[in-house]
Formats: structure tokens, sequence, C-alpha cells
């Protein structure tokens, strides 16, 4: 017997964490940001000038990188005690981070930190294998998806939005290389749990797919 699980994954840019968030507040649950745990785990690496490659570098790095999401409503991520909230979503780290996520060291460590979370209370957990893998026994699994154009462009508008100078086309190209690379990838690989519902969020409002996930829970 557990706390209300939900689990919601999908490519970027689907509106995973604003629907997340939102569904969390709702239902008065911890939200959590599984990918701002592996983007944490980026950062430090190019911090620290481990070259990608190296996976048994990075998986040595891991072990001593402290991941810390304060619940607060803010939700703040720490790194080793650094607030990394801004830092983690630059368009660098979104470039590094699936090749650090498929790393088996990693998603094991990573893991271990998301199922404690789940095991302080009810959560609204999303990434690209919660309902796969980290909570399989989540009461609801949302695969949240979008068309590609559609997603580059709240990607997009969101990066201009923190002022950030980017062009539509290099946010479209490097997503879909980043969703590329979480599909293709050995380990806890994209794709939809066998019991999760496929919501198409294309041309939807955000009210409209919160309800939805509402009427689910
Ligand atoms: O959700 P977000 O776009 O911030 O995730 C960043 C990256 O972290 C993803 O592209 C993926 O490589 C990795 N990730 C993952 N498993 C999760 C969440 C994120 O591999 N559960």
């Amino acid at each position: 017997q557990h706390e209300l699980q939900i689990a919601i994954d999908g490519p970027a840019g689907a509106g995973k964490s604003t629907i997340a968030k939102i569904v969390a507040q709702r239902l008065n649950l911890f939200y959590v940001d599984t990918g701002a745990m592996y983007r944490a785990i980026a950062y430090k690496v190019l911090k620290n000038g481990i070259p990608l490659e190296d996976e048994l570098g990075v998986n040595e790095l891991v072990k001593t990188t402290e991941v810390v999401l304060d619940h607060s409503k803010e939700q703040t991520v720490w790194c080793d005690g650094e607030n990394i909230t801004q830092a983690i979503r630059n368009p660098e780290i979104s470039r590094a981070v699936s090749i650090v996520a498929a790393y088996s060291g990693v998603r094991k460590r990573l893991v271990e930190l998301q199922r404690l979370e789940a095991a302080r209370g009810g959560v609204v957990m999303d990434g690209r294998d919660i309902g796969t893998h980290v909570l399989p026994e989540a009461d609801v699994k949302i695969y949240l998806t979008a068309s590609p154009e559609e997603r580059s462009r709240r990607r997009w508008i969101e990066l201009k939005n923190s002022g950030k100078d980017i062009s539509l086309a290099e946010v479209h190209q490097d997503m879909q290389k980043r969703d590329r690379q979480d599909t293709e990838r050995e380990v806890s690989p994209l794709e939809p749990a066998p019991d999760a519902v496929i919501l198409d969020t294309t041309g939807l409002s955000v009210e409209v797919i919160v309800e939805k996930i509402l009427a689910l829970a």
C-alpha cells in the first residue's frame, strides 16, 4: 500500500513539467523533476572538465555528487551545496545531458534517489523512465507527447523568455537529437509503459490536459 503516485513520461518539450507541477499542486502531492537530477550531473561533469565520453569517470563522479531537490514552491535544485536551478536550463547542458543519462552508473544512483523521494509521500514524478522503471507500480501513468514542431516552438519560447539567444531551428535540431539519444539508449530508454495513457497535447491548453489527468487520478 502506498500513497498516490503519478508517473509522467515523454519526449522533450511535451509539457511534462508544466503539467506535473499543476497536478501536484491540485492534489497536494510532491513534484519530482527527475530531468533536473540528470541535468545536475551533466552540470557537474562539465564543471569538472570530465570528457562526456568518459563513462568510468562520469560514473565515479556521480558517487560523490549530492543532488537535492527543494520541494518548496520554487523548486530549487542544489548540487553539492550550489544553487544550479537556472544554470541547468542552458542549451549547453541540454546537449550534454543525454550522453551522461545513458550511463548505467548514473541511472542506478539517480533512480535510488528518485525512489527515496517517492517514499516520502504521494508524488507526481516526470521523466523518461518513470512508468517503465522508477515507479512501475504507479497508480496513473501518462505518456505526454506533441508534434515535434509544437514541442520545439514551446521550448524556444521558454528559452527566449529567459533571455537566451537561440534560433528555433537550433532548438529543433537539439531536441530531435536528444530525443533520438533518449529513445535509442540501452538502459531504460524513453518509451511508453504498456499500461500508460498516451496524451497528445498538440493544440491542447494546459488546463484541458490537467483536467484529463485529474480525471484519471
Ligand atoms: O526532462 P528534461 O528535459 O529536463 O530531461 C533532461 C534529460 O535527462 C533527458 O533528455 C534525458 O536524457 C534525461 N532523463 C532521463 N531519465 C529521466 C529524466 C531525464 O534519462 N527520468
